[in-house]
């Protein structure tokens, strides 16, 4: 961090949106332990809980990893809006590893890490790339995440979990924001070399990414969830976040390698619906 600008007594507000995303985070403030009455049990089919602790155990190592992530961002970036905003993601993101390491507890277990997504978080925390660090973490891991927990709560019918799910991902578009509002303002600063190596990060990531979720298509089937319809609606969201950045500036995208992933997930809900079909039939 740049130690003149510590003992600066001017503050430059050069970034009013990121105050006012500071703002809200404090508004927003919950407490995980008080929220919700812990005592009450999940009201879910048995058939449900194995497959969705796997499902979440995904997530609770990426809040880890996020909780990890935003800490370290906090050092990176000069701006004092950008870091207060940080600051609260931290909390926000240690409050999650608690909540779904309660979840995971109460629901199953702490599975183990799947090998792809430590593969994609363990990168996301070695990186000392700001640009590359907020990119990953904020834009595209969160962003996947928020998607999943919409999923999620609309396929398993427990209000515990809906109630949970609601708090986080109201705190999770907070961080997909704080990522729109500030590279804007980080990505004109990269060197072209710079952006060529993260841009080769986000093809690493996506297909990480991609092999986490197929190697849980089995488990998503069990709750219910359209794996193919939620990546579509993953990747329409993902593309809002970068309009809203207004650069393309350090930004991958292959529609061809996004077009041969859905196809996977496309043939899979195929195969899915035509399983139903002859149980259905026979029944
Ligand atoms: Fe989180
Ligand atoms: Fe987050």
């Amino acid at each position: 961090m740049d130690l003149d600008r510590l003992f600066n007594p001017k503050v430059a507000n050069d970034h009013p949106r990121l105050e006012r995303l500071f703002e809200m985070a404090k508004q927003d403030f919950w407490n995980d332990s008080t929220v919700v009455d812990w005592k009450r049990e999940f009201v879910m089919p048995a058939a449900m809980r194995r497959p969705l602790a796997r499902i979440l155990s995904i997530i609770y190592y990426g809040e880890r990893a996020a909780l990890e992530v935003s800490a370290q961002l906090i050092g990176m970036v000069d701006d004092e809006q950008a870091k207060f905003a940080l600051a609260a993601q931290v909390i926000e993101e240690a409050k999650h590893v608690s909540v779904f390491r309660r979840v995971l507890t109460k629901l199953d277990d702490v599975h183990p890490a799947d090998p792809w997504s430590r593969r994609l978080l363990t990168d996301l925390v070695v990186t000392k790339n700001r640009v590359a660090k907020l990119i990953g973490m904020q834009l595209i891991v969160e962003n996947l995440a928020n998607h999943l927990f919409h999923h999620i709560g609309e396929s398993v019918p427990d209000p515990l979990l809906k109630e949970l799910l609601t708090y986080i991902a109201r705190d999770e578009k907070k961080h997909t924001g704080l990522a729109a509002l500030y590279l804007p303002f980080v990505l004109p600063k990269a060197g072209l070399l710079e952006l060529q190596i993260i841009k080769a990060k986000q093809l690493y990531w996506s297909f990480c990414l991609d092999r986490t979720i197929y190697n849980h298509r089995f488990d998503a089937d069990a709750l219910g969830i359209d794996l193919y319809a939620a990546m579509i609606d993953g990747l329409e969201s993902q593309e809002r976040l970068v309009e809203q950045i207004g650069t393309r500036r350090g930004i991958w995208k292959n529609r061809w390698l996004e077009g041969l992933s859905l196809k996977l997930y496309k043939e899979h809900a195929e195969r899915r619906k035509a399983a139903i079909r002859v149980q259905e039939a026979a029944a």
